[in-house]
C-alpha cells in the first residue's frame, strides 16, 4: 500500500500535463518591470516573478497569484546583494548589467504567445529555454512543474548524492531523504537532497537550483527526448538560474548562494577508522595500538552506537566503557581523535535526562493532535527533536557538553533522514508537526531539511561550547547548503566492486552540488571485501576528500592490516601517500572553503569541452585540484588499466616520466601495488615526509614537485595551525607557486607570500621534472648554484633550499 502510494505520487509529479489535471500558466498577458531588478509576468493562469540577483543569477518564482510574498529558505544565505541594473529592450526582453562595471549579464526574452522564457548569456543562442508548456500547477495545488528544452548535446551533473551514471542525461531523480540501506547503483532516492544541477554543453555551463524542501524530482530526458522537467510537491516553484560560462564559476556562484564548507580541522582530513561497533574499551585500545605498532598512519577512531547505554544518546555503556574520559585521554595521548555517533531518535523513557529535558522544553515533534510523535529506532520507541525550531537547536547543542568534556573531538549524526523503522516509507508520517520560522509545518515540508537542521544544531552547539576549535561533524542526511554544517558519506554501501566503481561518480556529483567534503565507506559497509577489493578501495580513498574505512556488524574485520602481506604493505603505502599529500590536499580544502570548487573534481570542471570525459568508462577518473588526474582501478583482477588524459603534456606521478597526450585512451600497467595517477604540466605539488598522524611534525624536508608547463598557473599552497580559527585573523601563510617553461629554462617561482605567518622557513627540496639530461646550469635568484642533484631515472633536478621567500626563482637551464 505504502509503495503504491509512493509510486502514484511520483507519477503524479512527473507526468506531462493532461487537461484538467495540470493548469498551465498559459499565454502572456502583461509584463511589468517592478523595480530595477524585478520583472513580473502575468499569464492567463499563472504568474512568474523574475528577480535579477546578480548579472549571472536570476531567481524565478512561479505560482498562480501575481502577488509574491517573501519566502524564507533553509538553503539560501541572506546575503547582501547589489542587484544589477535591468535594461529593457522592447517589451519582451530584459538584460541585466553589472552596475559597477557595466558588463552585460544574463538576458531573458519572453515569447508572447506561449509565455515561454529563454535565458541567454553572451552567446548567440540561449543557454536555457522553456518548452512551450512552460510551467504548470496541478489542479489540486499539490504539485508544480516546469518543462525546458533539452539540447541534444547537453550533459547534467550534480543532483547531490546520487548513485548511477556520472552524467544524468536520460535519468530521472527524486529528492526525498531516505535510509537506503543496501542500496544499489539504480536506487533512488538516497539519503541527501540537493536539487541542483550543472549543465555542460560545448564547454559552456549553467546551473539550476530548485529551492524546494518538499519532495522534488527532475526528469532529464528519461521520458521525452527533447524536454527535461523538474518540479516539487508544492503549489509554487522557486528556482535559481545561474550562468557560468565556466562550470567552476557556476559552482562558485551556487555556493555563494547556499554557503560553503568551513575549513575542517587538519585531523579530519587524515585517515579515519570506523566499524559498527568497536567495543569494549580494550578493543578500541587494541585497534589504536595496532595502528601505531604497524606504523599505519591514522588520525580518527569512531565509536558507533554500541558505546551508548541501550542506544540512549549522550550516555555511556559503563560495562563496555567503564572510564571513557581516561580511555579518550589515553587515545588522545596516542594522537587519535575520537568521533562518536549521535542519532536523532531519543528513547521515550521517563527518567532519561534527554527525554525529560526535551519534554519539559517542548522540544519534540508532535502528531497533529498535539501528542508526542513516537517512532521506533535503535533504542525502541523514540521521540524526535524539532530541529527546525531555534530553541530546540540551542537545547540540543548544550547536550554535547558532557561528550566534549570526556574528550570527544568529532560527532557523527546518523539516521537523520529521519529513519523510523515502523514509520510509513521508513520515516515519519507526512502530517507530523514541526515548527519552522515560528510556524507549524508538516513533515512533508520539513522532511528533507531535518538532517540539515540537526547537524546545524550539532555544529552550532559544539562551537558555542568549544569556541576556539574547528568542528568536525559527519552526517548521513542533508539538504542544499548542508556543507555549511557537516561533511557527508555515501551511506550503507556494499563490499562489491560495483560499489567501488560508483564511489567516484557519487563523490564527483556531490562535489558539483556544493559538498566538497565527502566519501564512501572504504571497503564497503555491508559484507566483507576480498583482500584485493579492500586494497583497491584504500587506494582510491587515499585521494578522495573523506577517507574513512567503515563496516557493519557481523562482518569480518576490515582494518588495513587484516589480510596480511602483501596487502597490508600496499594499504600502508597508500595511507602514507595520503599523509605525504597533506600539504597539497589541505590547500585544496582551503580553496573549497573559499570558492566552493570541490577537492575531488569532475575532470570537466578543469576541461569543460573535453568530450571523452563523458564516456561511461571514464566515469571514475577524477581530478584532485586542477593538476592531478587519478584513474583508480575499479574492476576485479585487472593489472592494466585504461586511462584517458586531455590533450597536452602530463607526467606519470610515480615515475616522473612525461606523456604527451593526444587525447586518446591508452593502457597503463596497474598491478595491485599501484593506482594510475598523472600530473598536468604547469603543476607544483607540495608534499611532506610520512607522518603517523596530522599532529606529527614531518621529519624530512617539504618536497615541492615541480612540473613546468607552457601555461602559468599559480598553486596557492596554504598552511595554518590546523585546528583553531586564528586563520580568520590572518594567522596563515599562502605561498603562491608556479612552474613554467621559458625560452631555454624550466622555471620554479614563488610568486607571492601572503598572511601573517610570513615566508616559510625550514628544509625544502624543489624537484624540477622533465629535465631530459643533466643541465648545464641551475640558478637560484640568478646566482649559479652548486650542490644540486640530477636523477637520471625520474629525469628531475633536485635543489635544496631553506626558505620560500616571495620572488624566489630557480632556473634549470635546458638548452644552450
Ligand atoms: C546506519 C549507518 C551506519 C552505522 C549504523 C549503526 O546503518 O549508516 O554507518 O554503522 O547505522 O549505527
Amino acid at each position: 500500500m505504502k509503495t503504491r502510494l509512493t509510486c502514484l505520487f511520483i507519477l503524479a509529479v512527473i507526468s506531462p500535463p493532461v487537461d484538467g489535471q495540470w493548469i498551465q500558466r498559459g499565454a502572456l498577458k502583461k509584463v511589468t518591470q517592478q523595480n530595477r531588478s524585478e520583472v513580473l509576468l502575468e499569464c492567463t493562469r499563472g504568474s512568474v516573478l523574475l528577480s535579477f540577483l546578480s548579472p549571472s543569477m536570476i531567481r524565478v518564482r512561479c505560482q498562480e497569484s501575481p502577488v509574491f510574498a517573501p519566502v524564507p529558505s533553509f538553503a539560501v544565505l541572506p546575503a547582501v546583494r547589489k542587484p544589477p541594473l535591468l535594461a529593457r529592450q522592447g517589451d519582451l526582453s530584459f538584460e541585466s548589467t553589472c552596475s559597477a562595471t557595466g558588463i552585460p549579464g544574463i538576458s531573458v526574452t519572453i515569447n508572447p504567445r506561449t509565455g515561454a522564457i529563454s535565458y541567454s548569456g553572451g552567446a548567440a543562442h540561449p543557454f536555457l529555454e522553456e518548452d512551450p508548456r512552460t510551467s504548470a500547477v496541478r489542479a489540486d495545488g499539490r504539485a508544480s512543474r516546469v518543462w525546458m528544452k533539452l539540447p541534444g548535446d547537453e550533459h547534467y551533473f550534480g543532483f547531490g548524492e546520487k548513485s548511477g551514471p556520472l552524467s544524468k542525461r536520460g535519468c530521472a531523480v527524486t529528492h526525498w531523504n531516505t535510509d537506503a540501506y543496501y542500496y544499489g547503483s539504480g536506487t533512488d532516492p538516497l539519503y541527501q537532497s540537493i536539487p541542483f544541477f550543472l549543465a555542460i554543453r560545448g564547454g559552456r555551463s549553467y546551473g539550476l537550483f530548485l529551492d524546494a524542501p518538499e519532495r522534488s524530482s527532475f526528469d532529464m530526458g528519461s521520458q521525452e527526448r527533447d524536454t527535461f522537467s523538474f518540479g516539487a510537491a508544492s503549489s509554487t516553484l522557486d528556482y535559481y538560474v545561474i550562468h557560468g560560462p565556466g562550470p567552476k564559476e557556476v559552482i562558485c556562484r551556487f555556493t555563494e548562494l547556499t554557503g560553503r564548507m568551513p575549513l575542517p580541522p587538519h585531523w579530519a582530513i587524515g585517515y579515519q577508522q570506523c566499524r559498527y561497533s568497536y567495543f569494549p574499551e580494550s578493543r578500541v585500545r587494541e585497534i589504536a595500538r595496532e595502528f601505531r605498532k604497524r606504523r599505519i598512519p591514522c588520525d580518527a577512531l569512531y565509536l558507533d552506537i554500541d558505546y551508548m547505554d541501550g542506544f540512549r544518546c549522550f550516555t555511556w555503556d559503563r560495562e563496555k566503557f567503564p572510564d571513557p574520559k581516561k580511555m579518550i585521554r589515553d587515545l588522545n595521548d596516542m594522537d587519535f581523535s575520537i568521533v562518536v555517533m549521535i542519532d536523532p531518535g531519543i528513547k521515550a523513557e521517563k527518567g532519561y535526562f534527554v527525554y525529560d529535558q526535551g519534554v519539559e522544553g517542548d522540544h519534540f515533534v508532535k502528531n497533529p493532535d498535539g501528542t508526542l510523535y513516537k517512532g521506533r529506532v535503535w533504542p525502541g520507541d523514540c521521540v524526535f527533536p524539532d530541529f527546525h525550531r531555534e530553541a530546540t537547536r540551542r537545547w540540543w547543542g548544550t547536550l554535547y557538553k558532557g561528550l566534549l568534556e570526556t574528550g570527544v573531538r568529532g560527532v557523527w549524526n546518523d539516521m537523520n533522514e529521519p529513519s523510523v523503522f515502523n514509520g510509513p516509507g521508513g520515516t515519519m508520517p507526512l502530517d507530523v508537526v514541526h515548527r519552522a520560522w515560528g510556524k507549524e509545518m508538516p513533515h512533508a515540508y520539513c522532511h528533507n531539511t531535518y538532517g540539515m537542521q540537526m547537524v546545524r544544531a550539532t555544529r552550532e552547539g559544539i562551537l558555542a561550547l568549544r569556541p576556539g576549535e574547528r568542528v568536525f561533524v559527519l552526517t548521513r542526511a542533508s539538504y542544499a547548503g548542508g556543507q555549511r554544517f557537516a561533511a557527508g558519506w555515501t551511506g550503507d554501501n556494499r563490499s562489491y566492486y560495483e560499489h567501488l566503481e560508483q564511489s567516484v561518480p557519487m563523490v564527483l556529483n556531490w562535489g558539483v552540488s556544493g559538498q566538497p567534503f565527502c566519501g564512501p565507506d572504504v571497503g564497503g559497509f555491508t559484507g566483507s571485501p576480498t583482500p584485493e577489493l579492500l586494497t583497491r578501495w584504500i587506494q582510491m580513498g587515499s585521494l578522495l576528500p573523506l577517507f574513512r574505512n567503515h563496516t557493519s556488524k557481523n562482518t569480518r574485520d576490515q582494518e588495513p592490516w587484516v589480510h596480511g602481506k602483501p596487502y597490508e604493505d600496499i594499504n600502508r603505502r597508500f595511507i602514507e601517500l595520503r599523509y605525504e599529500m597533506l600539504p597539497f590536499l589541505y590547500s585544496l580544502f582551503r580553496e573549497a572553503a573559499e570558492t566552493g570548487v570541490p577537492v575531488a573534481r569532475l575532470p570537466l570542471l578543469e576541461f569543460p569541452g573535453w568530450e571523452p570525459a563523458l564516456k561511461p568508462y571514464h566515469a571514475n577518473q577524477f581530478m584532485v585540484g586542477s593538476d592531478l588526474l587519478v584513474s583508480p582501478v575499479v574492476r576485479i583482477g585487472e593489472t592494466t588499466w585504461p586511462v584517458c588524459l586531455p590533450e597536452g603534456k602530463w607526467f606519470d606521478f610515480w615515475t616522473g616520466l612525461k606523456r604527451d597526450s593526444d587525447g586518446k585512451r591508452f593502457k597503463v600497467d596497474a598491478p595491485l601495488e599501484t593506482m594510475p595517477v598523472f600530473v598536468r604540466a604547469g603543476a607544483v605539488i607540495p608534499m611532506q615526509a610520512v607522518v603517523q598522524h596530522t599532529g606529527e611534525k614531518p621529519e624530512g624536508a617539504l618536497i615541492l614537485r615541480v612540473y613546468p608547463g607552457k601555461e602559468k598557473r599559480v598553486f596557492p599552497f596554504y598552511e595554518d595551525d590546523g585546528i583553531s580559527y586564528a586563520y580568520r585573523k590572518g594567522e596563515y601563510r599562502i605561498t603562491g607557486l608556479s612552474a613554467t617553461l621559458e625560452k631555454k629554462a624550466s622555471v620554479f617561482r614563488v610568486e607571492y607570500v601572503r598572511g601573517k605567518l610570513g615566508p616559510r622557513r625550514g628544509a625544502c627540496v624543489v624537484k624540477v621534472f622533465d629535465i631530459d639530461r643533466k643541465p648545464g646550469r641551475v640558478t637560484l635568484n640568478s646566482r649559479e648554484l652548486e650542490g644540486w642533484k640530477y636523477d637520471t631515472h625520474q629525469k628531475c633536478v633536485e635543489v635544496a633550499v631553506t626558505s620560500l621567500e616571495s620572488g624566489m626563482t630557480i632556473r634549470v637551464q635546458i638548452g644552450e
